[in-house]
């Protein structure tokens, strides 16, 4: 059988791309992120996206989805789209398509236009990836924890946004209520830090 070769196309002029799309992610936590999906890619179950506003860090996550080859893995995103921009602009689900179709990521993703917890029934279960980015406070992202980590698989990587950023300090106050089965992955990329998931005594990894 022809061995089957990641789908670099995928990922040509990505960052230039994703930094002409209005968002708070930098190119350097871009590519953390892409890392980090790839490094799920053997891990049962889709990945999932709280909080996209103009669809930038999706562009990325999904651009690394469809960079695995024969991966039927969907990103599944939630957003209700009250977000604002710097700028104080917020941004349309009919824009957001458009971004999603400019850089060949449509099939890729699913929307769910409202919050996370009102999309509870949606997300996937099992989870291999899962980018935490919505709401900052403490109580939001505690309740996105609760939503998220019993969902994913084992092996599986949570990354959050915003951690060790002064301007939000809930998301440090809410992962430092992380529970056991959760283990840091190496040091924070920018204002990324991710924790992998592992059950039981079974190691990831040599
Ligand atoms: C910091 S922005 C996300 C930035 C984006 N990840 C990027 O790459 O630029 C936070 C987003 O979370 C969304 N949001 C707010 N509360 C939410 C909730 N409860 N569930 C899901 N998303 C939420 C907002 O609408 C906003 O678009």
């Amino acid at each position: 059988m022809p061995r089957q070769t990641d789908d670099l196309e995928a990922l040509r002029g990505l960052g230039a791309r994703a930094q002409a799309i209005p968002g708070f992610l930098s190119p350097r936590e871009g590519k953390y992120l892409v890392q980090l999906v790839r490094a799920t890619r053997l891990v049962e179950g889709d990945a999932l996206e709280i909080g996209t506003l103009y669809g930038r860090s999706t562009v990325w996550i999904a651009s690394a989805i469809a960079s695995i080859p024969n991966n039927p893995r969907r990103l599944v995103v939630v957003d209700p789209f009250y977000g604002q921009y710097k700028d104080g602009s917020i941004p349309t689900i009919e824009a957001w398509w458009q971004t999603m179709r400019r850089n060949r990521v449509s099939k890729v993703v699913s929307l769910f236009p409202t919050t996370s917890l009102d999309a509870a029934e949606n997300l996937p279960r099992p989870c291999s990836f899962a980018f935490i980015d919505g709401d900052h406070r403490e109580e939001s992202v505690l309740i996105d924890i609760a939503l998220v980590i019993p969902r994913m698989s084992h092996g599986g990587i949570v990354a959050f946004h915003d951690v060790g950023n002064r301007n939000w300090p809930g998301v440090d106050r809410a992962s430092a209520t992380l529970g056991p089965e959760c283990h840091w992955v190496g040091k924070r990329r920018g204002f990324i830090r991710a924790v992998r998931i592992c059950r039981g005594d079974r190691r990831i990894g040599p």
